[in-house]
């Protein structure tokens, strides 16, 4: 895929059953490295909290800190469609709230669409007039790590068949009120598979099996830098970890040792 991904050039992948990949990312750098790996969605989740900041949680992360994050991803980004997370509390509080947050998101940062999480009536309702105001809506279905609180801990969801169905029929629901894909994390791989089966619109993966239509992973984790143990549907894709401890103890062993800089590093 060249040129600037679309939602109907999402869509069209989900005709064409074409998988695709969604990675997520905080800051212009990477964001470049992406792009340039060609990865045609780029999200800038609210897992920015604890990759970033250092929240244990995605809790508290604020509107303010999303726009700062999502502001140095767009500025750089030239293919990729870009996703930007509405935080916990931004958009569960009201219609007008949320409306006017996914359009900061839009208007402020560039983002291409928001992503919210769950499908309570009023954030189907949101899903509703926020499509309607033409702001494209990705959904999140699962385990919603902003109601961590209420879940009781980060639990793989939909385990027994009523909230197996609960899951299917909220999916539905997002898919009516408009949202073009939907994101699935957390939940038994036979469960993703009824999902994506029975949706028109594309689901993204997260620990959700191989038959969701995208797959999404989180930046420090399948670099392997993240700063805790990597749930058990991570895949790392590199170890970057250890390749930076090892670089920062050599560069600081070569300056005390005065072997940098070297003559060809100096003015
Ligand atoms: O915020 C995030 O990174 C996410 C992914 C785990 C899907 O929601």
């Amino acid at each position: 895929m060249s040129m600037s991904v679309t939602v109907r050039d999402i869509q069209r992948l989900k005709e064409r059953g074409e998988r695709f990949a969604m990675l997520t990312c905080y800051d212009s750098t990477s964001a470049r490295l992406l792009d340039e790996a060609e990865i045609p969605l780029i999200f800038i989740g609210d897992t920015l909290g604890e990759m970033m900041l250092g929240y244990s949680s995605t809790v508290p992360v604020t509107m303010e800190e999303m726009l700062h994050h999502a502001k140095a991803v767009t500025r750089v980004v030239e293919n990729a469609f870009v996703v930007g997370d509405l935080p916990f509390m931004t958009y569960q509080v009201s219609i007008e709230e949320g409306m006017r947050n996914a359009g900061r998101m839009l208007k402020e940062a560039g983002t291409n669409c928001v992503k919210l999480e769950g499908a309570s009536p009023l954030v189907v309702e949101l899903v509703a007039r926020l499509v309607e105001a033409g702001i494209p809506v990705m959904g999140h279905l699962g385990l919603t790590p902003q109601s961590l609180h209420q879940l009781g801990g980060h639990r793989v969801q939909g385990r027994d068949e009523k909230s197996a169905s609960r899951i299917l029929s909220e999916a539905r629901a997002l898919q009516d009120a408009g949202a073009f894909a939907v994101v699935l994390e957390a939940v038994p791989a036979s469960l993703a598979e009824r999902v994506t089966r029975s949706l028109v619109i594309p689901t993204i993966g997260i620990g959700a099996g191989s038959q969701c239509d995208g797959q999404v992973l989180v930046f420090h984790d399948f670099l392997g830098i993240t700063p805790y143990k990597v749930a058990r549907f991570v895949r790392e894709y590199a170890t970057l970890g250890p390749a930076i401890v090892d670089a920062s103890r050599r560069f600081a062993d070569e300056v005390s040792e005065g072997i940098f800089p070297r003559r060809e590093h100096s003015y």
